[in-house]
């Protein structure tokens, strides 16, 4: 079965090719950052008009790389939510009338699902049930999952997400957006040792997160000190020090309360490059696996949601072609295929 797979839930669109016999055959990515980037995040409108621009170029680009048709394609899988109401619609409104069109199913599917199995892209994909750990813009999760659409919320964030502390971060710092990769570049060049920031809920007892006293302290630091580039790049290492430190030390609790031992880190922090040392560096202590999307698939893309649609699509069929997108959406809402 061959699904075309459409994400506009933010600031890109993905377009991707799944065959359940063959695997990932081809995927694109347009990415608005440089757009938004004068803007400091992202302009909602904006976004929506330039998912109109990219998503049909982009589904040509992604058969003709393949030489398949639009004929072949047997389903198509869009990301239904949560995400920019506007942008939603413009991939739920593309995928609905090309189905119609074409006399093929679609499926709808949830963002983060779509970000909790893009480790199952991988050459040695994991083997359920495994821990999630899922760190994006919007979402710092822990979760059991034992299937498809069988997930269990172990831990959440009280306040902001651990993205968005980055973001956060990052505008403090006067770096540009999105600030992950910038406050992570910067911290390479800082000290260890010169600031110390708090390590929130560490030692808690459970797996919640809170990122927001984090943020406050990086502005108390910012207004304390000259802020030359080597005190910026002193401040960007402690703060990813204290975010990474907080992330592993939760993954590993989370192992070691369900006994489990296979975890899988998703979402666009889950880049970090420091987070992934830690976390592998933990890991082989306690003798446990990590599983990461490449790169490129831990931010949002389009072949997540290929994926994740195909897997459900068997059994999920949605044949009416109506549709509704929805912009806030409980994970915890959706049941297995
Ligand atoms: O998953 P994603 O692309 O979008 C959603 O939020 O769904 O995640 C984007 C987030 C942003 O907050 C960005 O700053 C962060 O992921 N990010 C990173 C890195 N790359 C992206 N944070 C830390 N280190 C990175 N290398
Ligand atoms: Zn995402």
């Amino acid at each position: 079965m061959l699904v075309l797979g459409i994400e506009s839930s933010c600031d890109e669109t993905g377009i991707a090719l799944y065959d359940t016999g063959r695997g990932l055959l081809s995927h694109a990515l347009y990415s608005q950052i440089a757009m938004h980037a004068e803007y400091g995040g992202v302009v909602p409108e904006l976004a929506s008009r330039d998912h109109i621009r990219r998503a049909l170029p982009l589904t040509q680009q992604v058969l003709d790389e393949t030489g398949l048709l639009l004929r072949d394609i047997d389903g198509i899988a869009y990301t239904q939510g949560p995400g920019l109401s506007g942008a939603l619609l413009v991939g739920t409104s593309i995928a609905e009338a090309l189905a119609f069109a074409l006399n093929i199913p679609t499926v709808g599917v949830h963002h983060l699902e779509g970000h909790l199995l893009a480790p199952l892209l991988e050459q040695k994909p994991p083997v359920f049930p495994f821990v999630a750990l899922l760190v994006s813009g919007g979402h710092t999760q822990l979760m059991r999952v034992s299937g498809i659409g069988d997930y269990e919320l172990l831990g959440d964030t009280l306040d902001d997400a651990a993205g968005e502390a980055f973001d956060k971060t990052a505008k403090l710092l006067g770096l540009g957006y999105p600030g992950g990769p910038a406050v992570s570049k910067l911290a390479a060049k800082g000290k260890a040792g010169r600031f110390k920031l708090p390590r929130p809920l560490l030692n808690s007892g459970d797996l919640n997160f809170s990122f927001s006293g984090l943020k406050t302290a990086v502005l108390t630091l910012t207004n304390e000190n000259a802020l030359d580039e080597q005190t910026k790049a002193d401040i960007a290492y402690e703060f990813q020090e204290a975010v990474t430190e907080v992330l592993t030390t939760k993954c590993m609790n989370a192992l070691r309360e369900t006994g489990l031992d296979s975890l899988i880190v998703s979402g666009g922090v889950g880049a970090n490059q420091r987070l992934r040392e830690r976390l592998n560096q933990a890991a082989r202590r306690k003798l446990c696996y990590v599983h990461y999307p490449r790169p490129e698939f831990c931010t949002d893309n389009g072949a997540m949601i290929a994926f994740a649609g195909a897997m459900r699509m068997q059994n999920a069929i949605e044949g009416n072609h109506g549709f509704t997108v929805k912009p806030r959406w409980d994970l915890a809402e959706l049941h297995s295929p």
